[in-house]
Formats: C-alpha cells, structure tokens, sequence
C-alpha cells in the first residue's frame, strides 16, 4: 500500500479506484488536457493568448465543464464567468473545500500556468470520487476565468467575483478595442447588472459571491514560477504567502517634434521614459524586491519624430506591503524630479493593488502532509514565497487558502518554452489527492 492508497483508506476508501480513472486522472492525460486547452488562442503560429469573456473562454469552460462532470461534479458557470463544478458531501449543502487556479493566460503564455492547477484538481476529485469516499464537506473546482488581467488591464476579476470584492466601477474598464467590461459580459451571455451594484455599497456581494460560512478553505497547485524547486531537486513545495503586488499606468509627456531639433530645445518623452526604467530596476534591486517595465508604448512611433509621450507600465512586488510601499514612494518622488528637470509631465494611476498573503497554518499543514506522503519522504518539503500573483490572493479575502508549488524547467512561465515532467505532475496530483484527504480525515 503507497502512502497515498493509505491516506485514502484513512478517510474512508474501501477499494482501488478503476483501471479507467487511474488512466483519466494520470500524469499523462492531465497533459494531454493541458495541450488540448493549449489549440484554443487568439494568436497563430502555435503561440497561446486566451483571455477573459472571449470565444475562447467559452470554449475552454465547456471543455473543463465536460471533465467536471465526468468526475462526477454538478457544474455551472457562474456570473462572472468562472466554470465551477461541485461534488456533494456525504450530505447535500455542506460547506465545500474549494479547488482551483485559472484558465485565462498572458500573450505568448505557455501552457501550464493556471491551467495545470485546475485539471489537477478536476483529476484528484475525479479519484476522490471513484474511491467513494464520505466527504465531511463538499468539493468544489473552480476554473477563474480571469486571473491575468490581460485583456482589461485589471487582475483577478474572476475570483475578485468569487470573493465578494468586485468593484462595480470596473464595468468600465475596456480593452485595447474600446470594449467595456460591462459590453463584454453582455457579449459573454452574463448579466453584468448581476455584478452592478445592487446597494450603496463601494464593494458588491454579487451573485458570484461566495459566503464564508459557505467555504471550507481554498487549495491551488501551481506551477512554481521560480528557479527554487528546481535547484534543491525537489518535485513540489509550499508556499509561505503570496507577495502582493500593486500595478501602475504611468504616463510621460514631452513634446513631439523634428528629429532636427537641437538636444537643448527638446523635451524627448522617450528618453526620460528610459532613465525612469533603470531608475525602477536600480530603486527595487537596491531595497531587495522586484519590479518589471512590461508594457511601453511610444507616441507618435516614428522614426524621425521626437517621441512626445510614453506609456508604460509597472509592476512592483514584495513578501511586505510596507516595503513595497515604501519603494513606491520612493520611485515616484525620483521619477518626478527626473522628469521636471528634463521638461517633462509624469502621470500616474494605480491599476492594480493586492496585499501580501500569508497561508493558513493548518492548510500549509495539510499540504505538506500530502507532499510527504507523495513523496514518501519525512523531511519537511520546502517553504517558498511567490513572487507570482494567484487567484488565492484574492479568495483569501472570502476564506483561508494554502497552495502547492510544482517544479517547473527552469522557473520559465509567461513564456511558450513553460515545462513540466509528467513524473513530477503524477506526484503532485498524489500530493494534491493526499493533501484533501488529510483534511477528511481531520474533519470526520
Ligand atoms: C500572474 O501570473 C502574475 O503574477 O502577475
Ligand atoms: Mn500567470
Ligand atoms: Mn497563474
């Protein structure tokens, strides 16, 4: 008996589960889902961008919904778009343990990051399942439909939903075509006065909305992100807390003008755009967190005219939102004296604002349990920070949440070159199973 076919005979497992569901919930068919998802994109050339409220998303909901069900969950697609697919505990209407991550992706994405974490947990509830197992509270996969925020500029709007915590003037937010949130619900077939506000509330319980009494807790494996797990030769670990992040649209003004204009008379919106980039990396490296420039664009983009204004994005993370703030601080009263010595106007608006999140004890508890029984390995698995944002920053607003990393070839993710072992995703799918077991154990 492995450690796992024990944690399931603890919680009640009276058999092995079938030849059929050890096949379709293995390693190899957990990828074979991930590159079935991988075909449903808006770029060509094999390269993947999906992203929330699209033909795509529908497609890629209808799809997980299909497993859901194949593993014997109920489903439905909630207001906001995310697939959500429950299994019953030993009586209907219990609080559930919620499992998940997302589907939606950045551009160039690669075909692991999210996705992974919501096949999984279709796989260990699909086994769960099969093994008959009396659940003391229900289970339920959710498949966020945005995580990214790639399409409206805005992250976590799928389990900001989910959470309770969705801001009714996001409505009116648009993408790169002028499209608002709003006209894109609407588009998607969901009512997006379901998320309008329905009191004077700043902040709208929408239908989306889950409870606290509702919820058990929140579970997500994912990807790792980082080069941490590959460099210790270990398959999987847990994470500490997720590092909050906050997002910034930052606007320089300049003149435009003939690229025959003396240096003196100029005031090039590109060049004080470039000294802010290396001001940001030099300001975050020296206080010892992280920052990214992702997104410039340059106005008017020609090749003999004087850049007039640029628009560029930034990223800032850290473990401590004090610090990360503090940093800010500190970058935005640099960048402005850059830019007024250089003729300059700089503009900002925050995009993006998501707290440091800790992991519940006794979930981390739960996780490590499953690790070591996966792995069959006593020692304590390793504690990591994420420097990347996830849906539980956002669920823990509504319940605790604890999530498990999966090594990944060289920490690469927002890349197409993203890659995972089938032998470190059987494992980790062992671990998941082993992790939620324990937590039935402990609740029966
Ligand atoms: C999402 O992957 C993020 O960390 O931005
Ligand atoms: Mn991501
Ligand atoms: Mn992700």
């Amino acid at each position: 008996m492995t450690a796992v076919t024990a944690a399931a005979a603890a919680a009640g497992a009276n058999h092995d589960a079938s030849p059929a569901v050890i096949d379709r919930t293995g390693a190899l068919s957990i990828l074979a889902r991930c590159d079935e998802l991988a075909a449903y994109s808006t770029l060509p050339n094999g390269l993947i961008r999906r992203v929330y409220l699209t033909d795509e998303h529908r497609a890629v909901n209808a799809l997980a919904a299909g497993w859901m069900r194949e593993a014997g969950m109920t489903t439905w697609q909630d207001p906001a778009g995310n697939q959500c697919g429950r299994l019953e505990g030993r009586t209907p209407g219990l609080p559930a343990l919620l499992l998940g991550s997302h589907l939606d992706t950045v551009p160039s994405a690669g075909r692991y990051d999210g996705i992974l974490g919501v096949l999984t947990a279709i796989a260990v509830v699909d086994r769960i399942n099969t093994l008959g197992i009396d659940l003391p509270f229900a289970l339920e996969v959710v498949a966020f439909g945005d995580e990214e925020g790639t399409r409206f500029g805005r992250a976590l709007l799928g389990s900001r939903a989910l959470a309770g915590t969705f801001d009714p003037a996001w409505l009116d937010l648009t993408d790169d075509d002028g499209i608002t949130l709003r006209d894109a619900y609407s588009a998607f077939g969901l009512d997006p006065d379901a998320l309008a506000p329905a009191t004077d509330s700043a902040l709208f319980r929408g239908a989306a909305a889950r409870r606290p009494e509702d919820l058990v807790g929140y579970l997500e494996a994912h990807i790792e992100q980082g080069p941490y797990l590959e460099e210790a030769g270990q398959p999987l670990g847990i994470v500490s807390s997720i590092a909050g992040a906050r997002r910034f649209a930052i606007t320089v003004t300049g003149v435009a003008g003939h690229s025959g204009t003396p240096f003196d008379r100029r005031h090039d919106a590109l060049a004080g755009a470039a000294e802010i980039v290396t001001l940001i990396e030099r300001t975050a490296r020296d206080a010892g967190l992280i920052a990214t420039v992702g997104h410039l664009e340059v106005f008017p983009n020609a090749v003999n005219v004087i850049p007039g204004r640029v628009d560029l994005s930034l990223d800032l993370r850290a473990a401590s939102d004090s610090d990360r703030d503090r940093v800010w601080t500190e970058i935005d009263a640099a960048m402005t004296a850059l830019c007024s010595a250089r003729g300059l106007t700089v503009s900002v608006t925050q995009t993006h604002n998501a707290p440091a999140v800790a992991c519940a004890p006794h979930l981390r508890a739960a996780v490590a349990a499953g690790i070591r029984a996966a792995t069959a390995s006593p020692a304590e698995p390793l504690l990591l920070l994420s420097r990347a944002g996830h849906d539980g920053m956002a669920v823990a607003d509504v319940t605790d949440i604890a999530m498990l990393f999966i090594r990944c070839r060289g920490g690469v993710s927002h890349h197409p070159d993203e890659h995972v072992t089938p032998a470190d995703v059987a494992v980790a799918t062992d671990a998941f199973e082993a992790a939620i077991l324990s937590l039935v154990t402990a609740a029966s």
